[in-house]
């Protein structure tokens, strides 16, 4: 039995390295879904998940292959969690996270202190026992899912609309003052200190009143210490609230205080073409702004959207890709747009003369998973002195391909098995101690096996 078994894959394994050879020759396939043409600009691409449709084959297959980054729309926040006071229900939530961890995606926590979804047993406390129950419910619900959140929505909506630049009245302003956003920042950290802290809104897209009291706050915490780490940009849009025209710089000025953004809500009102060139806007900017970290749809579609009259997402209600849906794809330089990076010339990154000393180490993660393929995120850390060039060998089971790699240039040993992936000419150089990422899509082929990263190079 193991002869025929054998030839067959050593058969395969040269057919594998002809087509795989020249898939790769000089320029890569460009990536063919949101996730992975995402995770090749160094971003991720999510949408917001509602448990109750994760049985529902159409809709999960299209979460699995597209997104690798997931938002629990509702199953996360106070109502949904703590609907009397210290019973804490996760089961909804759990689902979905477990689902996410499967496949490598990551999950953004929403959230934890709301005016909004939050039950009346804590609208009705007062100050102190208000103070505590907050307390406990970041704690309890951290907690719960330490080491599975790559951020949280700490605070959600504290701010107005309009032009006063105030805080909302709420349970949490009214009776704790301003300090319960610093206090619930504050607590978080202590309970989980790898998740990433961050403040959520909307309306604030834009340069405005409100996104200025934002702006001061975001200021304040970092001159203090306050533990921030982000800023989430909700980017609820329709013809009555438009992307505004400073969406980018806004995003950048939050940057340059020393937080990391992303747009966490992402829906769009509108049809067609005007809706596509909405959506490219978005994705375009975010790109412009290297600290904006990655973009969330709120729902994968129009189907179940909060605002589904509006068919403001990337999926129509048969899960057809929409106008939006490719403009999204062509922003992230995926497949859409012609792809390719242009580059493929030897830059000779391997044979620069570095340092004896020069050392990198590897770690690899799936960024996502699908019944045929999935995609690859290796991150390549510099050691203790600068490098000038690296390279990292991966070997595949037979009978996997792989039909795409961005960030690095890729070569295969004639049994087309150990893929030897180079920097690309843009990211050899790395100072000591400072990293890059590379990326594939592997078709499993029928083949569900993780391939073997093997040691970094560096020169
Ligand atoms: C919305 C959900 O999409 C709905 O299903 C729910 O009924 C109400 O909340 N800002 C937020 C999100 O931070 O949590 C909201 O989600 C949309 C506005």
């Amino acid at each position: 039995m193991p002869m025929p078994k054998r030839a067959a894959q050593a058969f395969t394994a040269v057919l594998l390295a002809a087509s795989t050879v020249t898939a790769l020759s000089h320029t890569a396939a460009a990536a063919d879904t949101l996730g992975s043409a995402a995770a090749g600009k160094g971003r991720y691409f999510g949408t917001a998940v509602a448990a109750n449709h994760l049985g529902e084959s159409a809709y999960a297959g299209t979460l699995d292959r597209e997104f690798n980054q997931v938002t629990p729309e509702n199953e996360m926040k106070w109502d949904a969690t703590e609907g009397s006071r210290n019973t804490f229900t996760f089961g909804n939530a759990d689902q979905i996270v477990n689902h996410a961890q499967s496949l490598n995606m990551k999950v953004r926590g929403h959230t934890l202190v709301w005016h909004s979804q939050l039950p009346s047993w804590v609208s009705g406390l007062a100050a102190t026992d208000l103070r505590s129950a907050m307390n406990n419910h970041i704690t309890q619900v951290m907690q719960h899912y330490k080491g599975k959140i790559y951020a949280w929505d700490v605070v959600n909506e504290a701010y107005q609309d309009g032009s006063s630049g105030a805080l909302r009245s709420s349970p949490f302003a009214d009776k704790l003052g301003s300090g319960f956003i610093e206090e619930a920042f504050r607590t978080a950290r202590s309970v989980d200190p790898n998740a990433k802290l961050c403040y959520n809104d909307y309306n604030t897209d834009g340069v405005n009143a409100k996104s200025n009291a934002v702006y001061a706050m975001v200021k304040d915490f970092k001159a203090r210490g306050v533990p921030i780490d982000c800023v989430g940009f909700q980017s609820h849009f329709n013809p009555a609230s438009p992307v505004p025209s400073d969406y980018q710089a806004n995003l950048q000025r939050f940057a340059d205080l020393g937080v990391d953004v992303q747009i966490t809500e992402l829906d769009i009102e509108g049809s067609g073409s005007a809706q596509a060139t909405n959506y490219s806007n978005v994705v375009k900017a975010c790109l412009a702004v290297t600290r904006c970290t990655g973009l969330t749809v709120w729902g994968v579609t129009d189907m179940y959207s909060w605002r589904s009259s509006g068919t403001p997402l990337l999926f129509d209600s048969s899960y057809a890709k929409k106008p939006a849906y490719d403009a999204v794809l062509a922003a992230l330089g995926g497949s859409g747009s012609g792809g390719g990076d242009g580059g493929g010339g030897d830059n000779g990154g391997g044979n620069n003369g570095g340092g004896g000393n020069a050392t990198c180490t590897v770690s690899f993660a799936k960024t996502s998973d699908w019944n045929d393929g999935y995609n690859a995120e290796v991150t390549v850390k510099a050691g203790s002195a600068p490098i000038k060039g690296w390279s990292v060998k991966v070997t595949f089971a037979p009978p996997q391909t792989v039909p795409s790699v961005w960030n690095g240039t890729a070569s295969w040993d004639s049994s087309g098995t150990v893929m030897t992936v180079r920097d690309a000419s843009y990211n050899g150089s790395l100072a000591a101690g400072a990293s890059t990422s590379f990326g594939f899509t592997a078709m499993k082929n029928g083949n569900n096996a993780t391939p073997t990263v093997g040691a970094c190079t560096a020169s």
